[in-house]
């Protein structure tokens, strides 16, 4: 495959920097709003061919060089047994979060093939439309924190005690949690590449609210876990945090051939303190792309200048995407991104 996006994931040179964004697909675009009309979230991620359909509407509209299979990380909680509900205007809901060591015990660690074979499905089918057009896809899946995260306190919390407080008080619970959901999502992104995407992506969005100490001692050896059982498909990695510029070092010591970075640091920062024998991905602050046109082409390039000698680094924003988002402005920041930077 002719590709700039996987030839800056392993390194090499490219002739324009590649880009992509995180949450590309959903409801900023009047196509997946017309298509919600109809189907609930989960049942367009339960049926393959609407999956495909939605990871394909961005890649239609806009000069984007990869899809990002349309999924969500919560649906392997599902797989486990718990019972997860998108509540509109709330977010998702797990009804029946973990809160003991029996609750943690009877969770279970399907084949990925049983529990999420319609992600598999679809990734199959839409890798294979993807590579007529020479556009790898991007498989994912929830790092174990973000995931115990959402397993612990049922939903978006205020002060995110509940899985601060299992992960310092309740060793047994915490080890067999993070070890299910470590071995649960390796398998899952492995399965992913088995079945056509050329890269993978943990998402560690609730990482930035643990200390460094904390993310080193109760989170990294999991996500150094899933990061191995993934790359086993030998496929490259792309490791993505928010608010984690203080545990960059850390997150690269858990894995990714790829780090993420949110736009809280300077993007030039970020890569010192990396170093050259990784990628970068990131750094747009989503609420720019809310601006004119000339703030959002000023932000542009000052990251694009920053990391104008660094082979391999792809641009993104910093976080998903907000859902209002003017289409237009995608579509003209991916153009912007290509010529700006053709050698
Ligand atoms: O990037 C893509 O285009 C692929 C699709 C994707 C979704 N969720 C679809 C989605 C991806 C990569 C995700 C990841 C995800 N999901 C994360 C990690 C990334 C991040 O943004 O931090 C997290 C934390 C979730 C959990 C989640 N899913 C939340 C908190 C919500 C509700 C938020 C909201 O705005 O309603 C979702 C729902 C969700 N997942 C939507 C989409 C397009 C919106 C649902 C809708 O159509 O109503």
């Amino acid at each position: 495959m002719n590709s700039r996006f996987l030839e800056a994931c392993y390194g090499e040179e490219t002739d324009a920097v590649p880009i992509w964004l995180m949450r590309q697909a959903g409801r900023y675009m009047a196509e997946y709003r017309e298509l919600r009309q109809h189907h609930g979230i989960l049942d367009i991620i339960k049926t393959p061919e609407l999956a495909k359909e939605v990871t394909l509407q961005p890649i239609n509209a806009f000069d984007l060089d990869a899809g990002i299979i349309f999924a969500d990380i919560l649906p392997p909680l599902e797989a486990m047994g718990l019972d997860l509900e998108f509540v509109s205007g709330v977010g998702p809901v797990i009804h029946n979060p973990v809160r003991t060591v029996e609750d943690a015990e009877q969770l279970q660690v399907p084949d990925p093939q049983d529990g999420l074979g319609f992600t598999i499905k679809a990734v199959e089918i839409t890798a294979k439309e993807l590579a007529k057009r020479d556009i790898p896809l991007i498989g994912f899946s929830g790092a174990p924190f973000t995931l115990a995260y959402y397993a612990i306190e049922g939903q978006a919390s205020q002060n995110k005690l509940g899985v601060k407080a299992a992960m310092h008080a309740e060793p047994e619970l915490w080890d067999i949690l993070m070890n299910k959901l470590a071995t649960l999502q390796g398998n899952y992104l492995k399965a992913q590449a088995e079945a056509g995407a050329q890269v993978l992506q943990v998402f560690d969005s609730w990482a930035g609210i643990l200390s460094p100490y904390d993310y080193r001692e109760y989170v990294k050896p999991y996500t150094q876990k899933v990061v191995k059982i993934a790359k086993q498909a030998d496929v490259p990695v792309i490791h993505f945090g928010t608010t984690t510029s203080a545990m960059l070092p850390e997150m690269k010591d858990a894995g990714g051939d790829i780090i993420g970075v949110d736009w809280r640091i300077d993007i030039d920062k970020a890569a010192d303190i990396l170093g050259d024998d990784v990628i970068i991905q990131g750094n747009l602050d989503p609420a720019v792309l809310l601006a004119p046109w000339e703030e959002i082409e000023k932000q542009t390039k000052y990251i694009l200048d920053k990391m104008r000698d660094r082979p391999g680094y792809i641009f993104n924003l910093g976080h998903g995407i907000h859902r209002s988002t003017p289409p237009e402005q995608v579509r003209k920041l991916a153009t912007f991104v290509h010529e700006y930077t053709k050698k």
